[in-house]
């Protein structure tokens, strides 16, 4: 009876342990997590996303990015008309006030949905077509190369850890709907 007792005893207190130590690794997780995605922000700061992919609107104090679509690219609302005709001598291009769709010898190109929806965001982006996209300044890594003015060979400075943050904090933000127009030939161009 004692012996029963006590095996029964040691069972559960190897319950107690393997659920304690599933709970602790489950927390040290989370807590890289946070501390992965704190990181990811501080980079995304410092590193002037918001400059390109969020749309600048007209405030009280001048330009300032609307974060209410913090990260969503160019508005698919905001239809530009023709660029204007290329300028000459040292002026080289052209942009427009939201600083989301950028005219230049390379065509017109349109700054990207970096938030995580699904459809038109990067919410079916694995991290690893994240890193292939911004080590080689392709599509995926293998599409289309990437256009002016996107300055992923800066991004692509970024260690494997950095790289990673920064996709853990794009991952963490608010979705937004919002399908960003391919970008156009420099024929498009008046
Ligand atoms: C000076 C403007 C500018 C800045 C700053 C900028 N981007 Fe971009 N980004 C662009 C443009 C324009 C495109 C679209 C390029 C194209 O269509 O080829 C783009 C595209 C992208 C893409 C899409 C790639 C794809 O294949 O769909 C990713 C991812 C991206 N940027 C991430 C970032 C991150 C992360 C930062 C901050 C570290 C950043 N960008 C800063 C202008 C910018």
């Amino acid at each position: 009876m004692f012996k029963h007792v006590l095996t029964f005893s040691l069972f559960c207190a190897g319950l107690v342990l393997v659920a304690s130590l599933a709970r602790s690794s489950a927390d040290a997780r989370g807590t890289a997590d946070a501390k992965a995605i704190e990181r990811g922000k501080y980079l995304v700061t410092a590193m002037g996303c918001n400059d390109c992919h969020t749309p600048w609107q007209l405030g009280p104090n001048g330009p300032e990015p609307d974060m209410t679509r913090m990260l969503s690219g160019h508005p698919a609302a905001l239809v530009m008309p023709p660029a204007p005709k290329l300028p000459e001598g040292p002026w080289a291009f052209t942009a427009a006030g939201t600083m989301t769709a950028w005219a230049g010898p390379w065509g017109t190109s349109f700054t990207a949905n970096l938030t995580p929806d699904e459809e038109t965001g990067l919410g079916r982006w694995t991290e690893k077509d994240f890193a292939e996209t911004l080590r080689s300044g392709r599509h995926l890594g293998r599409g289309r190369e990437l256009l002016p003015p996107m300055p992923w060979p800066n991004v692509a400075s970024l260690s494997d850890a950095d790289l990673g943050a920064v996709f853990a904090y794009l991952k963490s933000i608010p979705a937004v709907s919002n399908r960003v127009p391919e970008p156009l030939p420099p024929a498009a161009q008046r």
